[in-house]
């Protein structure tokens, strides 16, 4: 399909070349998305060519976001595609996360199964293949942790030299090793991710980077497969509510087009509601719909949730109208509830970092709140793998995890590793109690 960036303000709306290296609108400032011109939509035989390509040994076809590249704007340039086959991320069936979230049933959509351990990998691929078409040698973000590992590895993968700015002391050390292993120059920032993001915002055009924020529409574009994906694994059957979390709100911003773009072509016919979690140290998105008055930025933003540890959202005015568009909702949690809730996750045998499980935390309240009803068919999505936060677990596990204003989080579910000593009578004890 045709494909142009549009400035997202509805009292705006101009329109630039796809590919016009831009992160806002020219005239007004405003926000950039991509909007496709259809010249021939047949959904029905889009659908079985879609599902025939998982069978294909073509890498473009094994990439569980280019398989679905009819709806991403990339016609002409498939030869340029950079792919590390990231989505093919399965759907799984949680009962003890259904009850303790209070739901008859409940599915998570795992990202943490992707190349990097992340759902960064899903929009990277688009945004190093932009960068590609473009002819831009040198790119760069700033990350809590996910983005700088993907963005490396993309990078990489594609010869593209990349540079990653990551708040100092505020970021896991598995993250870290990953931005290190695969050999992105990494500057470690005295600052928080709102205030790195401005730095970098300013620098780009100065040191010849392309940024591969979520603002960058590319990013988004690809995160919209990961909607693609899981209403291809439920024969296009939409789910009630899509639960996700919410730090710069550009997850949500792709989830909401991706569902906009289904309907409007008319793959499905009923639209989810999207229910988006924040932590509650950090939650501007929230507050901000609850009034829907002036959007006020938290200069400090807290929580051990590091991956939404965002106090300035860019893409909230996005996140705004995807939210209206399917009658979503907001909600914010505790550091406690989100450590529960994600001990609950890893009860499943499945896990996840704690953003994701700030999901679990919100369907509990949402259900209690009769929100969402106990009948509902509901798909949460985990955002990251369970090992990003080593630490965190271990902590929580033996009760020495403390919140961002030092109060213990209880270890409500904790599992203690025990020390015991080096005799088969003495452990055959201990196990037999
Ligand atoms: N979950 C995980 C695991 C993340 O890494 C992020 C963002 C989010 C949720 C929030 O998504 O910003 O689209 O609302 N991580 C960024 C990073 C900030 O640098 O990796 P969003």
């Amino acid at each position: 399909m045709l494909a142009e960036l549009a400035c997202f303000e509805r009292q705006c709306r101009a329109r630039f070349p796809i590919d016009e290296t831009i992160y806002n609108c020219p005239d007004c400032g405003g926000l950039l998305e991509v909007v496709f011109t259809a010249d021939r939509v047949d959904t029905a035989d889009w659908k079985k060519l879609w599902r025939a390509r998982r069978t294909s040994n073509d890498p473009i076809d094994q990439s569980g976001v280019w398989r679905y590249r009819e709806l991403l704007p990339f016609d002409g340039h498939h030869h340029q595609v950079v792919s590390l086959r990231e989505g093919n991320t399965p759907l799984l069936d949680a009962p003890r996360a259904a009850r303790y979230g209070g739901l008859d049933r409940l599915t998570f959509k795992h990202q943490g199964f992707n190349p990097t351990g992340s759902f960064k990998d899903n929009g990277m691929t688009c945004g190093a293949t932009q960068a590609i078409r473009l002819d831009r040698q040198r790119v760069a973000c700033v990350s809590t942790g996910n983005t700088s590992a993907s963005m490396a590895a993309y990078a990489s993968a594609a010869g593209l030299d990349s540079i990653v700015f990551i708040p100092h002391g505020n970021i896991s050390y598995g993250k870290l090793a990953q931005a290190l292993e695969y050999g992105a120059r990494t500057l470690q920032v005295e600052a928080n991710f709102d205030q790195i993001l401005a730095l970098v915002r300013a620098l780009a055009d100065r040191v010849g980077i392309y940024l591969l924020n979520s603002i960058n529409p590319f990013r988004i574009e690809g995160q919209k497969a990961i909607i693609f994906e899981m209403l291809d694994q439920r024969d296009w059957n939409p789910p009630d509510w899509i639960v996700l979390p919410g730090g710069n709100l550009g997850n949500t911003s792709a989830f909401g087009k991706a569902l906009r773009e289904l309907c409007q072509f008319g793959f499905i016919h009923k639209m989810p509601r999207l229910a988006v979690i924040q932590a509650e140290g950090a939650a501007p998105f929230y507050q901000f719909m609850k009034t829907k008055q002036a959007f006020h930025a938290i200069a400090d933003p807290k929580t051990l949730a590091t991956a939404i540890r965002i106090g300035d959202p860019v893409s909230w005015p996005k996140a705004l109208h995807e939210l209206t568009v399917t009658n979503g909702t907001v909600e914010k949690v505790t550091e406690q509830e989100i450590a529960d809730a994600k001990a609950v996750i890893g009860q499943c045998g499945i896990g996840c970092e704690p953003a994701s499980a700030s999901t679990l935390a919100g369907i509990r309240k949402l259900t209690a709140a009769g929100i969402i009803r106990a009948d509902e068919d509901v798909v949460a999505v985990l955002t990251g793998n369970v090992l990003k936060d080593p630490d965190y677990i271990y902590r929580y596990h033996t009760g020495e995890l403390k919140d961002p204003g030092g109060r213990k989080i209880d270890a409500t579910l904790g599992n203690r590793p025990v020390v015991v000593p080096n005799d088969a009578n003495a452990i055959a004890k201990m196990l037999e109690s």
